[in-house]
């Protein structure tokens, strides 16, 4: 039986690629409008980065985690998402010395083991952003429109901007403390994991996926309504900026996000359209992430964007993508001395910027057109004994199919002059 790729992942085709590479460089393309800088971190890290950083009472590290030991015995996690490696690096790098705040972003691949299912896989894609050292309601604004523009220069349109604020540690302890009186009498009836969170980290019972938690918890309150006055002036601030530049939202009091680190504004960015995996992106401020971590204090704002959603959603507004362009020529060849100038013909053409195919299968020139043909090339020549005997050869249109006979000696300096659709 032949090895397949493990469940969960995926390869991306080459007859995929031009999307992939489309929406990867349009997402640069913003990030630096707006002043970020890419960083690139490694695929893993030591597994205590992950459970301090995402929290170790999150789905995340307690259920889908691919944690290893190294040959020295080290524990290791491949990345189950960027934010956490990227404050590592912040701190490792002395980053909080630079001009502040300090605009990172990211495209990685991320790792966890779950359910598998149309949007949500094992090995899945992110774009991110990460902005430190920036504690003003502009930050929140300056990240969430990244994103807004990203998606308006892609043509995706209808995608939900969800928005709420989980308030700061001190807000948050009051909250804790209400939502256990909520759920003394009830938490026995809920699942084990929101019984250990009862003790370790309430408010993430809020975020539990089982039914019958979900209905216990219908009137529980809400974090929202408790936050303190900074962080509701703070949450007030984001939403009069984002109206003062147009993003329409919802306030949605349940979203508390699946990772520990959020404070304050948190985000998804949701679509109807491509099933129960809609949230296309998420995100939010984590002011106390790279304290936690062991650097200085120092507040944060990201997001990430899950890819494979986003073109499932590109997929479903039927946008269409441009295709990566055809061969400009396919040169085809005859024998010994003819192989020879086909060699340098097409050495020059791709020196030049001519995306040139070139026989390397000693094929018959039946066959050298016929492939030509497949590849849809736009031009073709074959050049054989007579044509290097004469310096001539024929440059045929392969889209009307149109002819004409050319000096060698002038060729490559015609090709190269003119815009392929003017080469005859
Ligand atoms: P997250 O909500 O865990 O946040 O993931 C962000 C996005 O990644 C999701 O909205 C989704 O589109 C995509 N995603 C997550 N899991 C999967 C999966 N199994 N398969 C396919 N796509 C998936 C974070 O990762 C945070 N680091 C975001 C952040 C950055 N917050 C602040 N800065």
């Amino acid at each position: 039986m032949p090895i397949q790729a493990p469940k969960g992942t995926r390869d991306i085709l080459p007859e995929d690629i031009n999307q992939w590479n489309f929406v990867e460089e349009e997402f640069s393309d913003i990030c630096r409008r707006f002043g970020y800088n890419e960083i690139r971190i490694p695929v893993f890290e030591h597994t205590e980065l992950f459970q301090r950083g995402v929290g170790d009472t999150t789905d995340i590290v307690q259920k889908e985690m691919y944690t290893f030991e190294d040959k020295a015995g080290r524990s290791i996690t491949l990345r189950p998402e960027g934010t956490a490696g990227v404050v590592r690096s912040y701190i490792e790098h002395g980053m909080s010395s630079l001009p502040q705040p300090v605009k990172l972003f990211y495209q990685i691949t991320a790792y966890r083991y779950e359910n598998v299912q149309k949007g949500r896989y094992r090995e899945f894609h992110q774009f991110g952003v990460e902005l430190l050292g920036a504690s003003d309601p502009a930050a929140d604004v300056e990240v969430i429109s990244i994103l807004s523009l990203y998606f308006e220069k892609l043509g995706i349109k209808n995608l939900k901007l969800n928005l709420n604020s989980i308030g700061c540690p001190e807000c948050r302890a009051e909250y804790n403390r209400l939502l256990k009186g909520f759920l003394s009498d009830i938490i026995v009836d809920m699942c084990d994991t929101c019984k250990t969170r009862y003790d370790r980290n309430p408010m993430r019972i809020i975020d539990c996926k089982e039914e019958h938690c979900k209905k216990q918890l219908v009137n529980a309150p809400a974090l929202l309504d408790h936050i303190c006055d900074d962080c509701s002036k703070h949450f007030d601030s984001v939403l009069q900026k984002l109206e003062a530049i147009g993003i329409p939202y919802a306030i949605d009091k349940n979203i508390v996000r699946g990772l520990d680190y959020y404070t304050r504004t948190v985000f998804e960015f949701v679509s109807e359209n491509i099933g129960t995996q809609g949230t296309v992106c998420g995100g939010g401020r984590y002011d106390g992430l790279v304290e936690d971590c062991g650097g200085p204090p120092t507040p944060g704002i990201g997001f990430a964007l899950g890819v494979e959603r986003l073109l499932l959603e590109m997929e479903s507004q039927g946008i269409k993508i441009p295709k990566q362009p055809a061969p400009d020529i396919y040169i085809g060849s005859i024998g010994e001395k003819a192989a020879l100038a086909s060699e340098k013909l097409a050495w020059q053409l791709r020196r030049n910027n001519i995306i040139c195919i070139k026989d390397i299968m000693g094929r018959s020139v039946k066959a050298q057109m016929k492939y030509a043909d497949k590849l849809g090339a736009r031009y073709s020549l074959i050049l054989g004994d007579t044509e290097i005997e004469t310096n001539k050869a024929r440059l045929k249109d392969m889209v009307n199919g149109e002819t004409k006979d050319i000096s060698l000696d002038t060729l490559i300096g015609r090709l190269i002059k003119n815009k392929a659709s003017e080469w005859l």
